[in-house]
C-alpha cells in the first residue's frame, strides 16, 4: 500500500501549489541551459474546482506514470516536444538547502517529473472527438461548441464527424475555466500561436484516440497546456512550443469503456464522475454547497476512485 501524500514541503525555492501538483524551481542542468522545474503529483483530488481534504492514495503515482508514458508516446511519434526532462527522483539528492537526502528523494520516486520550465500559454487546449460535458451543454443550447458549428440531431455521447478544437480560458484557482471561440483565443494568445496549438492538439488527440481504441478505451476528449521554454540563453532550434503539465490522464481526459459505449446519455467513465456523483448526492441532501472546503470522503469513494484510475493505467499501458 502506498503512503498517502497530500502536500510536500521540500527545501527548494519557489514552491507553489496547483490543485493537484506541487511545483518547485530547480537549477539549470548546466549554465545557459533551460530552467527546470520539479513537479510533484500529490494524491489531492479536486471536483467542481474544489480540492477535497482526503487523499486518493496512489493517485499521484498513477497520474505521473500515465503522463510519462503518454509524453514518451507523443515524442516517439514526433507529434510535439514535451517538457519532460527526467522522472528520476535520485537526481534530486543534494539539491536545495538543507540538501535533499536519499530517503526524502526515494519517497518521491514515481511521483515526480523534472520538467523544462516554460511560460504557460493561458489557453486550455481541448480536443473533442465525442460530445459530452461542457461541449454537450453548449451544443444542446446553441448547436455549436466554441463557435464550431456541428450537424443537428447529435446525441450526448455521439462521436463527432471530425475531432474539434474547443479552447477555454485558464483561470486562477477556485474559478471555472470558460469555453471560448477560436477568435477569442487568438485575441489572448495570438493567431499564429493558436493555429499551431490547434494543429498540435488535434494531431496528439487523434493519435492517442487511435492508440486507446486498440486497448478497448474511447478517449472522448482531452485537455492540454502548452508553454514556451523559459530561461535558456541558447535557444533550442525549431519549434519553441512545448507540451507541459500532464498528458492524457483521467484528470484531463474523458475515457470510456468502448464495449459499454452507448450514445444517448451519460457514459460510465474512468474519470472523477464517480466522485462527482457522490458529491452531487451530498449536495442534493443539503450536506455540501460545492464551495471550499470540500467534505471528507468515505473509504469506498476513495477506493472506487483509485480503482478507476488504476484501471485506465492497466488497460492503456499494463
Ligand atoms: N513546464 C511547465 N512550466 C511551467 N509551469 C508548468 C509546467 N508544467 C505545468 N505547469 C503548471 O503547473 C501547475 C500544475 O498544477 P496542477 O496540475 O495542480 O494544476 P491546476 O492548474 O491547479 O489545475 P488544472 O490542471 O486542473 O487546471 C499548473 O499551473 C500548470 O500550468
Ligand atoms: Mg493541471
Amino acid at each position: 500500500m502506498d503512503t498517502p501524500l497530500l502536500e510536500t514541503d521540500l527545501p527548494l525555492p519557489g514552491r507553489r501549489q496547483g490543485k493537484v501538483r506541487d511545483l518547485y524551481d530547480l537549477p539549470a542542468a548546466a549554465p545557459g541551459e533551460a530552467g527546470r522545474l520539479l513537479i510533484v503529483a500529490t494524491d489531492r483530488i479536486s471536483a467542481f474546482d474544489v480540492v477535497m481534504p482526503s487523499p486518493i492514495v496512489g493517485k499521484g503515482r498513477l497520474l505521473t506514470a500515465l503522463s510519462i508514458e503518454w509524453f514518451r508516446f507523443i515524442e516517439s511519434k514526433g507529434l510535439a516536444r514535451t517538457h519532460l526532462l527526467s522522472s528520476e527522483a535520485h537526481e534530486l539528492i543534494g539539491l536545495g538547502a538543507p540538501p535533499i537526502r536519499r530517503d526524502q528523494a526515494e519517497r518521491l520516486e514515481g511521483r515526480i517529473m523534472i520538467a523544462r520550465r516554460c511560460r504557460i500559454i493561458p489557453i486550455e487546449c481541448v480536443a473533442r472527438g465525442y460530445l459530452d460535458g461542457s461541449g454537450w451543454s453548449e451544443y444542446a443550447r446553441a448547436g455549436s461548441v466554441c463557435g464550431v458549428k456541428l450537424p443537428p440531431g447529435l446525441r450526448r455521447g455521439d462521436r463527432l464527424p471530425e475531432p474539434i478544437f474547443t479552447p477555454a480560458t485558464k483561470e486562477e484557482l477556485g474559478r471555472h475555466d470558460e469555453n471560448i471561440d477560436f477568435d477569442r483565443a487568438c485575441g489572448i494568445a495570438g493567431r499564429d500561436v493558436m493555429e499551431r496549438l490547434r494543429a498540435l492538439t488535434l494531431s496528439i488527440y487523434k493519435a492517442a484516440h487511435d492508440y486507446a481504441a486498440t486497448r478497448g478505451l474511447i478517449l472522448a476528449d482531452t485537455k492540454f497546456e502548452f508553454g514556451r521554454a523559459e530561461g535558456a540563453t541558447t535557444p533550442t532550434p525549431g519549434d519553441d512550443l512545448y507540451l507541459c503539465d500532464e498528458a492524457l490522464t483521467p484528470d484531463s481526459s474523458r475515457y470510456w469503456d468502448a464495449s459499454k459505449w452507448h450514445p444517448g446519455g451519460e457514459q460510465p467513465s474512468f474519470d472523477k464522475q464517480f466522485l462527482r456523483e457522490y458529491l452531487n448526492g451530498l449536495t442534493a441532501a443539503g450536506n455540501w454547497n460545492k464551495q471550499s472546503p470540500g467534505p471528507a470522503l468515505p473509504e469506498e469513494v476513495i477506493e472506487g476512485t483509485r480503482a478507476r484510475y488504476e484501471e485506465v493505467r492497466r488497460r492503456l499501458f499494463g
